[in-house]
């Protein structure tokens, strides 16, 4: 098949609807890595151009062709204790922001990926406060990820990074292949549950009146327009208890959004 291209009309309506579906707003300079990132897909799916791609995916009841679009879109990249000053502050300042919960702590990692996030917060936990009653809602958009992420399961490469005292204490390791897998131990995934959950456009009703002492959002936001990180940013604020904290990636900032979030440190919050 000769190389695709995308036409500036195509490029607008895959711009359109993975902003209504996914809410990432793409520049115009974005239409290279969409042709890009979308001309695998059509050749895999054996389709002749980006026009019949765009059919499937609208006439696509099931959503699974949305979340393979979402995958292709945006990025998993993630890691076991990722922004490292972050657990500083929360180790530096856990006590204070663990008084008043009644030994309960209930955290939302909005936008897993592939689990790492949620699996560190409940490690650190574990090792920083094992008395602590601890819940944690962990959502993505990707099925596949959430896959993953439920598996617990993950290669070298991914928990090399942890060092030999969280992979004895926390993991299992069988050989695989060549290498080995890692696997966490039941006793720190039973905190956590994985749910699909698009930030865009979910349905926040489902929280009836559920609260979080912390959410982590970190690095999605970033893909978003004002508009959409200022209505998101303001529905973790009611989700939030008072004083209750909102993570949010290093290179993401609140700075031109209305909020009643108090910058605590770099890429930390608290609603006050
Ligand atoms: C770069 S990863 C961040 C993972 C983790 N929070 C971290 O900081 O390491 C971004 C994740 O956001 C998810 N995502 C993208 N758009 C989303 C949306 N509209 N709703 C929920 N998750 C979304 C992607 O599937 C991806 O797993």
């Amino acid at each position: 098949m000769d190389r695709l291209s995308l036409s500036r009309k195509e490029f607008e309506l895959f711009k359109n609807y993975i902003y209504e579906h996914i809410g990432i707003s793409l520049g115009e300079q974005k239409i290279y890595l969409v042709q890009a990132r979308l001309a695998k897909r059509v050749k895999q799916l054996q389709l002749n151009d980006f026009g019949e791609y765009y059919t499937t995916l609208i006439n696509d009841k099931t959503g699974n062709e949305l979340e393979y679009l979402c995958s292709l879109i945006s990025t998993n990249v993630t890691s076991f204790f990722r922004e490292s000053k972050q657990w500083e502050f929360w180790k530096t300042n856990l006590s204070a922001m663990m008084e008043k919960k009644n030994n309960k702590l209930r955290i939302w990692s909005a936008a897993c990926s592939t689990g790492e996030e949620p699996y560190s917060i409940a490690m650190f936990l574990g090792e920083n406060a094992p008395s602590m009653d601890v819940k944690i809602l962990a959502t993505d958009v990707s099925p596949r990820v959430l896959k993953e992420a439920s598996s617990g399961t993950y290669s070298e490469k991914a928990a090399g990074s942890l060092g030999s005292n969280y992979l004895n204490k926390y993991f299992t390791k069988v050989r695989h292949n060549e290498g080995h897998l890692y696997t966490i131990d039941e006793k720190i995934k039973r905190h956590i549950v994985f749910r699909g959950f698009n930030l865009v456009t979910g349905n926040y009703g489902i929280f009836k009146e559920k609260k979080f002492d912390i959410i982590f959002c970190r690095n999605v936001m970033i893909y978003f327009d004002k508009p959409t990180q200022t209505a998101l940013v303001q529905k973790f604020y009611n989700m939030l208890h008072k004083d209750g904290y909102l993570f949010i990636g290093s290179s993401e900032a609140l700075t031109d959004i209305k909020t009643g979030f108090k910058s605590r440190s770099a890429s930390i919050y608290q609603k006050v």
